[in-house]
């Protein structure tokens, strides 16, 4: 069905050409509030060329937006630099509809593809250093192999110093804008923050590595557009790669998580008189209910904390589900370097907060005390150790 999108120019030679998807409010289990983007670029080479494509229920729009500066069977190749659905969903019906030349794709994207799509088409493997003459210019690859999947990797155009990074330096947010300084720079730091803790760092090393190794392929990068959210450019570009390398080394700071749910309001006076010993103590404290906190905003907090204390209650000798969950999203997630302990109330067993010790100690968190437990509900003496507690921890957080 023709649509009424139209593409947005990003330079001479490039134009976006993605879908704006307004109703995204759950990526994967990552709590995406504002929505997000699906960005494909269309490069207006002499071989005119597609890189990425977009959510398949998006396609029509994609082709709505192509359509607006070109007739669509001009394009000669189209470049996948990411194989997950997001921006591969569109591809097998672009491969069919416009009939590229040829679909490039590193040789994991390339088996990766065939994976999702049980094609025999005949798509090329690109390489590290290799380049794909587009005859009055010329795109060059890196593989950027587990950011944040095997197949994962850049293309760079030469003559505009664009680098399309796929999910790097993207971000979830819907907006009418397509450029990062036409919005507020906060709000691209928190969504940008967000989007790394979510996804990318458990490969901070990969990361930090990658960032090290970008100066040696001497690209002259003016434009970074990735495959969600804004394009950055001008001073943007040194900005968000400078937060990169900041995210990446996830320097902790005195600030402490406070994770928790409750069946009885038990649980929840024990966080609360943590938090207040963690104030008491100098630290910058954050709780999180998970009876209305999502474990996407918690994920958020682990850029830069510096405790995680996670409270629960014991039902059925195991953890509370809504604390079990998070803390399985947590723990794939790899923060590095935190402190913390667990706490909970509990009726008869109070496996709960051995459960907790557990799993953080999996989590390499170095406990400054074992599980605080309270039978039932918490007495005033309770609630004193609760707090101290909270002192002790913020005793133990770095300095500032
Ligand atoms: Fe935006 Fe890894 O897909």
């Amino acid at each position: 069905m023709d649509q009424p999108f139209s593409a947005v120019k990003v330079t001479d030679r490039v134009y976006w050409v993605g879908a704006i998807d307004w109703e995204l409010r759950n990526f994967h289990g990552y709590l995406t509030s504002r929505g997000s983007t699906y960005n494909a670029y269309l490069v207006l080479a002499d071989k005119i060329t597609l890189i990425d494509t977009v959510k398949p229920a998006f396609y029509d729009e994609m082709m709505s937006r192509i359509r607006s500066v070109i007739d669509p069977s001009d394009i000669r190749y189209i470049v996948s630099n990411h194989a997950e659905m997001d921006h591969s969903g569109g591809l097998d019906r672009a491969c069919r509809d416009l009939k590229p030349e040829k679909l490039l794709a590193s040789a994991k994207g390339v088996e990766a593809l065939a994976e999702h799509f049980h094609w025999s088409v005949n798509a090329e493997a690109v390489s590290t250093g290799a380049s794909l003459d587009l005859g009055n210019d010329s795109l060059r690859f890196i593989e950027t192999r587990m950011l944040h999947w095997p197949d994962s990797m850049f293309s760079f155009l030469c003559s505009e110093g664009a680098l399309f990074s796929n999910d790097a330096f993207g971000m979830h947010l819907a907006s009418a804008e397509r450029f990062a300084d036409e919005l507020d720079f906060e709000l691209l730091k928190y969504e940008g923050g967000k989007y790394y803790a979510n996804i990318l760092l458990p490969l901070s090393p990969i990361v930090k590595k990658l960032l090290n190794k970008l100066p040696e392929f001497k690209f002259d990068i003016q434009i970074i557009a990735p495959d969600h959210g804004p394009i950055w450019r001008g001073d943007d570009v040194s900005k968000i790669i400078a937060l990169y390398d900041q995210w990446a080394s996830r320097q902790p700071t005195r600030k402490a998580v406070v994770l928790y749910d409750t069946m009885w309001h038990s649980t929840a006076q024990m966080a609360a008189a943590i938090g207040e010993g963690l104030t008491l103590g100098g630290a910058r404290v954050s709780l999180y209910p998970l009876a209305s906190a999502h474990r996407s905003d918690v994920a958020s907090e682990l850029l830069d904390a510096g405790a995680l204390l996670v409270g629960s209650p014991t039902m059925n000798n195991q953890i509370y589900p809504t604390v079990a969950d998070a803390m399985t999203y947590l723990k794939g997630l790899k923060p590095q370097q935190l402190i913390g302990a667990s706490f909970g109330s509990y009726g008869w067993s109070g496996e709960a907060v051995q459960h907790l010790d557990a799993l953080l100690n999996e989590m390499k968190v170095e406990l400054v005390r074992e599980g605080l437990r309270v039978k039932y509900v918490p007495d005033r003496e309770n609630l004193e150790q609760c707090r101290a507690l909270g002192i002790k921890v913020a005793e133990c957080l770095p300095k500032k």
